[in-house]
């Protein structure tokens, strides 16, 4: 199979090049990228890009697929579906599955459905301790054997701290980044942010305090093992603040946040409509504002999606009830280039926290347009309007609070491995 993509504005934040260019793409690799190459043979296929911009293909570190156990909510392919009409070419997924990715046979479970069924390449995060109780470590070198690319308990801390510092030495020893995600259960005892909001809802809230000192915490202990750690979903000005800081003497610390939290505030959650209902919840104006200041100064290295899509029935209750999360493949990228229309952040700074910045941190050989390298990019329009709507998702969660919104870029084609995996029907 040959691809040939032509005049494509050819953005690579890893090479820093940004020209007009062709890319021929022979099986899963791009074999040439340079000025008016000609087209090889009979089968292959020609593309015209003008007016398109060329990136690697998008890597999310952080999002649920929800197989195996929940495949009501989403499967593998669905999933990849999803995230591929998203410009995602590869994508982490997280271990709160039914079982809990928290042993071989399920990450190899996983590892196998992603390369069958799997439309983008499909990671796997091996949870931290058994069942994510936060009491007995996974079979973390087994694990690692099978194919996880980070260890987390996402959805919750570990509590216990002497637990966590075997965990951050476990993960050091096989060169695994260690996903935090910050919260302490007792504080966050609550389905909004604790603010100006709350008290108009009267909704159980969960204050900034409850992510800051984990993430405090749990950045302490990385550096007491001298091992890196990925602050995941940060929401909060305070931890924007706290990874500012440490970075300034430990370099191994990390972190991202997702489009929901520089876009919409707890004001959003007012509406009590259940797809504002997030882990950690939309916060304050001032959050989104430091969150944004985070994206700029370079604190905040990835932009993730956080996908958690949900079946009807864990939405359509009321909201205390309401299960959290956001199905979020199919809106992050026009969600983020509005960083772009605002001039929060250059397009190709943009660009490295969706591409090199993510395979950095999972050491994964990807996230970049070179000669010799896999062939994963996408096509877009950065400027291109689109309204979301929901029920054109492929993904089985349409829990999205972004619904009607008219978004300013989106992507059009997607290439895995070579294919094309996702075109806009409309567009080509
Ligand atoms: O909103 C969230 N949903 N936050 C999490 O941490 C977990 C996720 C889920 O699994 O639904």
């Amino acid at each position: 199979m040959t691809l040939l993509i032509q005049k494509c504005r050819l953005m690579d934040p890893a090479s820093g090049r940004d020209e007009i260019l062709d890319i021929l793409i022979e099986g899963t690799s791009i074999v040439k990228i340079g000025r008016s190459i000609p087209a090889m043979g009979d089968g292959c296929e020609i593309i015209d890009a003008s007016g398109l911009v060329a990136a690697p293909g998008l890597i999310d570190l952080h999002a649920h697929l929800r197989e195996p156990g929940y495949e009501y909510k989403e499967t593998i392919r669905t999933g990849t579906m999803a995230a591929v009409r998203g410009g995602f070419t590869s994508v982490v997924c997280m271990a709160n599955t039914n079982p809990v990715n928290d042993s071989i046979s399920v990450t190899d479970y996983i590892v196998k459905k992603g390369k069958s069924e799997g439309l983008a390449h499909v990671f796997p995060c091996g949870a931290i301790t058994k069942g994510l109780e936060g009491k007995e470590l996974s079979e973390v070198g087994e694990m690692f054997g099978a194919g996880i690319v980070a260890l987390s308990d996402d959805g919750r801390s570990v509590k216990n701290a002497g637990l966590l510092r075997k965990a951050f030495e476990y993960a050091k020893l096989f060169d695994l980044p260690l996903i935090s995600h910050c919260e302490d259960a007792d504080l966050a005892d609550g389905v909004v942010h604790e603010g100006r909001a709350s008290l108009i809802s009267g909704l159980d809230a969960i204050p900034s305090i409850a992510e800051e000192i984990v993430a405090r915490r749990d950045i302490a202990v990385a550096k007491y093992v001298d091992g890196p750690v990925h602050i995941t979903h940060i929401s909060t000005a305070g931890t924007v603040e706290i990874v500012r800081d440490e970075k300034k003497r430990f370099q191994k610390v990390t972190c991202d946040t997702c489009p929901h939290y520089f876009t919409l505030s707890d004001e959003a959650t007012l509406t009590f409509d259940t797809n504002t209902k997030v882990n950690p919840p939309l916060r304050s104006q001032e959050d989104v504002a430091a969150i944004k200041e985070g994206l700029r100064d370079g604190t905040i290295d990835v932009i993730a999606t956080d996908h958690a899509p949900h079946d009807a029935p864990s939405k359509d209750v009321e909201y205390t009830s309401a299960s959290f999360g956001i199905s979020g493949f199919e809106t992050a990228f026009s969600l983020s280039l509005a960083l772009v229309h605002q001039g929060v952040l250059p397009l190709m700074e943009l660009l490295r926290k969706l591409t090199v910045n993510p395979a950095s941190i999972l050491k994964l050989p990807l996230g970049e347009l070179k000669e010799g390298g896999a062939a994963d990019l996408i096509l877009f329009h950065p400027e291109m309007e689109c309204t979301v709507d929901k029920y054109a998702f492929r993904s089985k969660g349409k829990n999205t609070p972004f619904h009607g919104f008219s978004l300013k870029g989106k992507n059009l084609l997607t290439v895995v491995d070579g294919a094309v995996v996702y075109r806009d029907e409309n567009y080509f």
